[in-house]
């Protein structure tokens, strides 16, 4: 099987990150920081570890404004409805993933906020001064996807977020496809609430992500619950990382994530794009050879993730996958990839989305070339099939 659906979650992991959560797990699987026991220490050390890891990684200056959380959906709705309020106005974009979207609409349907979305134009990418225009006294917050996970754009948030930070406006940034892939720096970003997920280009497992929080910003608890600290007060605990925390956390998966991000880290983020755009740029050639074949938003490689989507002439995407998979072996990810304003402006809705290829630091150029080929043969098949047949031989015409 060649995985090419790594921007759904990458697979396999670094061999280090197998082997360290498995010692780790049997060695101090217990739950972190309620106790004074020796293995209570050592799980709370892991957890502090982590935090510092990743806090370095996006260059924050406090490590406990790093609170972990399931996934970036998880964080995205701790940050959303933590930051927004009845009578708030929020800019967003069209290119954003249902995990931003979704807690929007609720909040515009039940919770009396405002929502503006910006749409991208032909090539991918938001314009910054669109996001500008539309500031009002009442915006209150700007969320936007840094990477897209359907065309693979990587939006120009430093521009985003210094516009942001003249205005006051709270910057909150999606890296759920970039972290691991592009250098994130949330001081010279201009990021106030990052969101990341462990499993994507982190490197770690699923079911933990989180959200670095940036010193002057606040924002409010939407859950309550056990912090294995102070319990008596009747309150969920203002500081953080408690206060975005809640109930025993993932430890397993922080012992992933800390050997998934000390592999990025050794390897070096510009290192692994650098071999993702190599192959990128193979597929995307062999793609554009193809007859019949259309990509979206490919118009230039710069400024972009190694992640393609596009479609067969005359067939769903749905078909072509499973005919990726069942005939060639590849394995990708069809539909609307939870980014359904994305298929909307493409107008790929109307033919059920589109096929996506993710790569990751795991393929290599012969998976392209398979890849390629596959394509290419299906699409063959295709055209075959729209081509009027010819009258066999011999046979009376009708
Ligand atoms: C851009 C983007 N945002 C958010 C998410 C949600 O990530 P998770 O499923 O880890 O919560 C994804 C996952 O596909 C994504 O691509």
């Amino acid at each position: 099987m060649i995985f090419l659906d790594n921007a759904a979650t990458s697979f396999p992991k670094p061999e280090s990150v197998y082997t360290f959560m498995d010692g780790f797990y049997r060695r101090a699987g217990v739950n972190p920081g309620r106790s004074g026991y020796d293995l209570c220490m050592e799980a709370g050390e892991l957890l502090d570890g982590t935090r510092k890891l990743l806090a370095r990684f996006f260059n924050g200056t406090d490590p406990n404004r790093l609170c972990f959380a399931y996934n970036s959906t998880d964080a995205l709705n701790l940050a959303i409805n933590g930051l927004l309020q009845a009578g708030d106005h929020a800019i967003s974009t069209t290119i954003e993933h249902n995990s931003v979207l979704r807690p929007l609409h609720h909040l515009k349907t039940y919770g009396g906020v405002e929502v503006d979305l910006v749409p991208f134009d032909e090539r991918g990418f938001i314009d910054p001064a669109e996001i500008r225009r539309r500031f009002k006294p009442n915006t209150r917050l700007v969320v936007v996807n840094h990477g897209s996970n359907v065309v693979g754009t990587v939006q120009p948030i430093r521009e985003i977020g210094r516009l942001c930070r003249e205005a006051g406006i709270v910057f909150l940034v999606d890296t759920s496809q970039t972290a691991g892939k592009v250098p994130i720096d949330v001081r010279a970003d201009f990021i106030d609430v990052l969101a990341f997920t462990g499993h994507k280009s982190l490197l770690g497992p699923t079911g933990i992500g989180g959200l670095y929080v940036a010193d002057d910003v606040v924002v409010r608890q939407t859950r309550a619950g056990g912090t294995g600290v102070r319990s008596a007060e009747k309150l969920h605990l203002e500081e953080y990382p408690y206060r975005l925390e809640y109930g025993t956390p993932n430890i397993l998966g922080a012992a992933g994530l800390y050997a998934g991000v000390t592999w990025v880290t050794e390897r070096g983020v510009e290192t692994i794009a650098a071999h993702e755009t190599k192959l990128l740029t193979m597929l995307w050639t062999g793609l554009n050879e193809i007859d019949g074949v259309r990509m979206y938003c490919q118009d230039a490689l710069t400024n972009h993730l190694s992640v393609l989507s596009f479609n067969v002439e005359g067939m769903e995407a749905g078909d072509t996958g499973t005919m990726l998979d069942v005939d060639h072996g590849i394995a990708c990810r069809t539909g609307l990839h939870c980014a359904p304003l994305v298929h909307e402006q493409l107008g790929t809705d109307k033919i059920k989305g589109a096929v996506r290829f993710g790569i990751g630091p795991f393929n290599t150029e012969d998976d392209i070339r398979q890849a390629v080929h596959g394509v290419r043969e299906i699409a063959a098949l295709q055209a075959s099939r729209q081509r009027p047949r010819a009258v066999p031989a011999g046979k009376p015409k009708a």
